[in-house]
């Protein structure tokens, strides 16, 4: 592993809940459950409350803003691509035969690209953090096919993984996609550059009922993510919303901004 690999995904837990999650790990890598069986159906033997919390937010964000709205799914910094294994399976589940319903997911797979000083002095706060590894976006993409394949309509493809600096892709993709209406943009990038201009460059594909999902809003660990939407929308015209389920994820609807 290399270093930027290492990056800290959880900086407030204690050294006692890491060396506890490390232990659970080894149990988890010595499963005696036969691997297909393990993924298909015994995963949840394994899933933590921290994780299954994010999983019932975004459910419920799915069911309550998504659903009813026309557009696409967005996420901004995909990282391993948990988030959009999650919208691919809620899709699957709450909205089968929606084959227009695509997601397009953003990320350089090279870590974080384009810390600033607005960015904090957090040691996971520079370039080339959370790398997901080199070609990491074909077993992505290999994932994301896997669970298109168990829902229906599966030869229509309903996702694009688009790699590289998302303040530089979002423009091209936006080009090749003029049709572009936001159901939900998910934004995780953690720092300020590439959430300012994909904010930016998303504004004008926005409806009343897009929802802007972050992760770090408020965060005093990556300070960038909370300045960049205060510089976009200013935050007087946020009506900032959350799920008592997770301390991280929270919202805006965009009609609050745009309206
Ligand atoms: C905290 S991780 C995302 C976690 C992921 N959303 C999840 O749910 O597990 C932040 C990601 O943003 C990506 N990122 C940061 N800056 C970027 C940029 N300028 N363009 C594209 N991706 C970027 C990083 O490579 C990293 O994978």
């Amino acid at each position: 592993m290399t270093e930027e690999q290492t990056a800290d995904f959880s900086p407030r837990s204690s050294k006692t809940e890491k060396a506890n999650r490390e232990a659970f790990a080894r149990v988890f890598s010595s499963s005696p459950i036969p691997p297909a069986e393990l993924v298909y159906s015994q995963l949840s033997l394994y899933l933590s409350r921290q994780e299954l919390s994010r999983m019932l937010t975004l459910s419920d964000l799915y069911r309550s803003h998504v659903l009813e709205t026309n557009g696409s799914l967005f996420e901004f910094g995909t990282c391993y691509g948990r988030t959009a294994a999650l919208l691919t399976n809620l899709r699957a589940i709450f909205e089968p035969y929606n084959f227009t319903r695509k997601l397009a997911v953003f990320d350089t797979f090279a870590g974080l690209a384009g810390c600033s000083a607005k960015d904090g002095t957090h040691e996971s706060a520079q370039d080339g953090a959370y790398s997901s590894g080199a070609g990491y976006e074909n077993h992505l993409a290999a994932v994301l096919r896997h669970h298109e394949s168990e829902a229906p309509i599966a030869h229509i493809g309903k996702h694009e993984i688009v790699k590289g600096d998302a303040a530089q892709t979002l423009d091209a993709y936006l080009r090749r996609h003029p049709e572009t209406i936001v159901a939900l943009a998910y934004f995780d990038f953690d720092i300020y550059a590439p959430t300012k201009a994909c904010l930016e460059r998303l504004r004008p594909h926005l409806t009343r009922r897009s929802v802007l999902v972050f992760d770090q809003l408020n965060c005093p660990e990556y300070p960038g993510e909370t300045v960049a939407l205060a510089e976009v929308f200013g935050l007087g015209r946020c009506d900032i919303r959350r799920s008592p389920l997770t301390p991280w994820i929270s919202y805006v609807v965009a009609g609050d901004l745009i309206g």
